[in-house]
């Protein structure tokens, strides 16, 4: 299977041949004939309700996709993920963040970790720990409550638990403050700095290497700031700083003892690691049973990728359709609308997700594919993104899928927006698969040479994604279904979903500019190309250092 280009497949043919005749047709076309395509083109799986039904698809597209599926072993690679055997070929390295919200599935060991009872006891851990602090029984060095937990971390290490976090305010203890660091820019810790009082904060320092540069440089700083503040107390660090880490030695070179560390392993990716111990400022923040049902909303995205037919397999059917987009229509990009204000880290959460995981352009056997791979994920919450892009989504001259993600309930506030903004959404998602025609333009007294603009093409695609309200549970399950999209993708395109050495030749070239860009002499500029030369010694200049 990993050594074929999926483009050779006859299933593959028979997708190109199909989409030629789809694009004969439109969804206003695509109702009228099928009555009964609601039956089969919705779905109820854990707390989501998915309408698929305004996608350019017949019900044969989903039969033809699924042979695909089929062809590329989508079922077997399911078994190997969700039983630990090593998917993530080039770090060789299992992939069990399904086991993170239930490990009881895994009939063995993996790599000789019980993985079930391992998860169990940090979990636990992790609960005594929230719990203590929220109980304002685990103080500062003083004696004092805390009033803010910082989680300094980057990537996976920080977007996870800021989406949640944010999405999840509402379920919150509103007294604590809970803020993130992870861009190295100086300004963004001293903002928290600004905010915060040293002997009331909490620092949980999150990297699955403890080797960041960004992550370990912030932490750095807080610790100074913290120090310079409590240093006469022994304890400071110790009662101070948490380290979420797979990385025991360099937590405790660092100075935090591995009393005060919650682990995780290397089968957990970065981008995969929200419902681990790197949830931890989301467990501070909501508490242990609400983390918990955090996690069974994705394990019940998980029961159902393991338990149903392809036919029938939402998050499949998802990958599969992004699929459909990127390689038989040439979609580019995705967009992602959540109309929630509380979800307005979502898009950027899936960014990494989804581009880091699929961003890719070699197959796991090294051959380069001769087919497109991941597309661009974007997005932002609905309503505002209606008075800011859609405009291109309407009438632009590129397809974007969309997936709208609408909530009955909201969340607080005037309860009667609520149905303005459903309303916003849904009409929406009319508006893009229906559009608006000359005839219906002439019907509404449009002068005839103000129609071209005025006309809605419709015919773009979009995904209602339905909850009651956004629990805990909800976004659980919201995760888990992108997370199996996005495996699925790539078992079809034959890449490494897990690994991501795209983003290393940056971090290295970096360490290596920062001696040229510091040092007290001018540097030998030599080895540069003539760009990045002339913008060191611009900086250097501007930083009042001899060139
Ligand atoms: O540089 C990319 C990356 O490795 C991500 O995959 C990861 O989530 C992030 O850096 C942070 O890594 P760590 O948790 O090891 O600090």
């Amino acid at each position: 299977m990993i050594g074929v280009s999926p483009r050779q497949l006859p299933e593959w043919a028979a997708l190109v041949g199909h989409a030629k005749e789809l694009a004969k047709t439109d969804l206003r076309h695509l109702f009228a004939e099928d009555p009964g395509r609601l039956a089969w083109s919705t779905f109820e799986v854990g707390p989501l309700h998915i309408d698929l039904s305004k996608h350019l698809i017949r019900q044969e597209t989903l039969v033809l996709l699924e042979n695909l599926a089929r062809a590329r072993f989508l079922p077997d690679a399911i078994t190997a993920m969700l039983t630990g055997e090593h998917i993530n070929v080039s770090e060789d390295r299992a992939v069990l963040h399904t086991a993170l919200r239930n490990g009881a599935n895994l009939a063995g060991p993996v790599d000789g970790i019980d993985v079930g009872v391992e998860v169990e006891k940090v979990l636990t851990r992790m609960e005594q720990f929230a719990r203590a602090v929220r109980a304002n029984q685990r103080v500062g060095c003083t004696g004092k409550p805390f009033t803010a937990i910082v989680n300094i971390g980057i990537g996976g290490s920080d977007l996870g638990p800021a989406m949640v976090t944010k999405a999840l305010y509402d379920f919150s203890d509103k007294s604590r403050a809970v803020y993130f660091v992870s861009n190295i820019d100086p300004i963004a810790i001293d903002e928290v700095f600004n905010r915060c009082d040293p002997e009331t904060t909490l620092f949980v320092v999150v990297s699955k290497t403890f080797g960041t540069l960004e992550t370990l440089t912030n932490a750095k700083a807080a610790r100074q700031w913290l120090l310079k503040a409590l240093g006469e107390h022994e304890d400071a660090v110790e009662k101070h700083f948490v380290a979420v880490s797979t990385n025991a030695d360099l937590v405790s070179s660092f100075g935090i003892d591995t009393e005060n560390m919650f682990g995780f392993w290397d089968f957990i990716g970065g981008r995969y690691s929200v419902d681990s111990a790197v949830g931890l400022a989301i467990m501070l923040a909501i508490g242990p049973e609400r983390f918990r049902s955090f996690l069974r909303g994705f394990a019940s995205i998980d029961q159902h990728l393991r338990e149903t037919p392809l036919s029938h397999n939402v998050p499949v059917l998802l990958g599969l359709l992004a699929v459909w987009y990127r390689n038989f229509f040439g979609a580019q990009s995705q967009a992602i609308l959540p109309y929630s204000q509380r979800l307005a880290r979502f898009p950027a959460y899936l960014q990494q997700l989804t581009m880091e995981s699929n961003g890719k352009s070699v197959r796991i056997d090294g051959a380069t594919v001769d087919y497109d791979t991941g597309a661009v994920y974007w997005g932002e919450p609905g309503t505002d993104g209606q008075h800011a892009f859609y405009q291109l989504l309407h009438q632009g001259t590129v397809l974007i899928p969309a997936d709208f993600i609408l909530f009955a309930e909201p969340l607080g506030g005037p309860d009667a927006q609520q149905d303005l903004l459903f309303a916003n959404g849904l009409a929406q998602t009319r508006a893009l698969a229906f559009g608006r025609d000359d005839a219906e333009l002439e019907e509404l007294g449009v002068p005839a040479q103000l129609r071209p603009a005025r006309r809605m093409p419709g015919n773009r695609p979009t995904t209602t994604i339905l909850a009651q309200r956004l629990t805990p549970e909800v976004l659980g399950a919201l995760i888990a279904l992108y997370e199996h999209s996005v495996f699925t993708q790539g078992v079809i395109w034959g890449i490494d979903s897990f690994d991501q050495w795209g983003v290393e030749l940056g971090k290295e070239l970096a360490s290596e500019l920062v001696p040229i860009l510091t040092s007290a002499g001018a540097p030998v500029l030599d080895p540069f190309d003539t760009s990045t030369a002339d913008l060191v010694s611009r900086y250097r200049h501007m930083r009042g250092r001899p060139t």
